[in-house]
């Protein structure tokens, strides 16, 4: 099986022999979560080398929900520091905030006039909360935003302003990047040419959707999340608040219908699986004990990445540091396609 599922069309841009670009982006809209983790930065960081990555963080994005000042800027930087613990090289991945590149929300107007109101009436965020106020019966565009509204066509421009051919997500983007999709398409059909790339999402199979305590999709909005950079003694307890059914101890278990096992796989060694499904299968093992051995794996591989994460929280200027050369990096890139984009309209020439 493929590491990676290419989901939607082919890329109709260059065929020169220069890397690909890898690009994706992570809001910050509260701690980072082994989803998080597992969805987007490792397979992200596993794209860099081979591609060239540009990650960032989209904190225009977060706007929408977060309005506490504080509350972003602590945010945005604990996810910053995220993507560094979990290994991001900052010399050889292009790593900024998104409010560093002004040309991202020039190219989000541009954007606009090709974007049909039909499309973000379609996108799943907007209508989920339609629905919600619906079953509330309050009016149907209670809580709503035009930033939520309008969320995909600022994603596309993140994506298109930096000449993606892939964006590694999770499966709850992959509508946003078919949309970046149709909509530097309605650019190219309309000026007749090649303007911007197609992207395409990437999304790994085994983490697309990674369960929470309660065995729902892990999302801070459900609040069922296990934070990436909780102590050791925290990390602990959150895996013991994980919801299981009531089987006694002596009860054989189904590793395949456990989220405990779930979570387990994405962290263990195929013998680790091995013998913990047989532990289940066998019986005399109670919810207790798989959730200490699911602590065990995942403290393993998080307590490295914790460590780094301590040493950059207690140097935030030196994040900052980083953050802003990534910035320098990252606009002449961008202000190129807005440039072309402008060329092409007619506003330049
Ligand atoms: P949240 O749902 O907690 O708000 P975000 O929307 O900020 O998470 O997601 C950031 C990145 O992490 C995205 O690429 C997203 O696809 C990925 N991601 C989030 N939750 C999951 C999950 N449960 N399984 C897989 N990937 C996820
Ligand atoms: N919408 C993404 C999320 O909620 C974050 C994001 C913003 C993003 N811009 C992006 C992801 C561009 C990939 C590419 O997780």
């Amino acid at each position: 099986m493929p590491p990676y599922l290419y989901i939607s069309g082919l890329s109709r841009y260059d065929g020169s022999t220069m890397k690909k670009i890898a690009l994706t982006g992570i809001k910050p809209t509260g701690d980072p979560h082994i989803a998080n983790y597992l969805g987007s930065i490792k397979p992200a960081l596993a794209l860099a080398g081979e591609y060239d990555a540009r990650y960032f963080i989209a904190d225009y994005h977060a706007l929408n929900t977060m309005k506490d000042p504080r509350e972003l800027a602590a945010c945005i930087r604990k996810v910053a520091a995220g993507w560094l613990a979990g290994g991001l090289d900052p010399e050889k991945v292009i790593f900024y905030r998104q409010s560093s590149i002004p040309e991202t929300f020039e190219l989000a107007s541009l954007l606009m006039a090709f974007t049909s109101k039909g499309l973000m009436n379609r996108a799943h965020a907007y209508k989920a909360a339609v629905q919600d106020n619906a079953e509330r019966g309050a009016d149907p565009d209670a809580g709503v935003n035009m930033g939520l509204f309008t969320y995909p066509v600022l994603m596309a421009a993140d994506i298109i302003l930096f000449d993606a051919d892939i964006v590694p997500v999770g499966q709850d983007q992959v509508q946003h990047i078919e949309m970046a999709q149709d909509i530097a398409q309605a650019v190219n059909f309309n000026y007749k040419q090649e303007l911007f790339k197609l992207p395409q999402a990437a999304v790994q199979e085994q983490v697309a959707v990674v369960p929470g305590l309660d065995g729902r999709k892990m999302s801070k909005s459900y609040g069922n999340t296990i934070p990436l950079f909780a102590s050791e003694a925290m990390l602990l307890k959150t895996i013991k608040r994980m919801v299981t059914d009531s089987q006694p101890v002596e009860a054989p278990k189904d590793p395949e219908t456990s989220q405990i096992f779930l979570l387990y796989k994405l962290f263990a060694t195929k013998d680790e699986q091995t013998a913990l499904a047989a532990r289940y299968r066998g019986g005399g093992m109670g919810w207790g004990e798989a959730k200490e051995e699911l602590f065990r794996v995942i403290n393993r591989e998080l307590a490295p990445l914790r460590e780094r994460y301590n040493a950059i929280m207690a140097d935030l200027a030196g994040l900052d540091r980083i953050l802003a050369r990534g910035a320098e990096k990252a606009r002449p890139i961008a202000a190129a396609t807005v440039a072309r984009f402008r060329k092409a309209a007619g506003i330049d020439w």
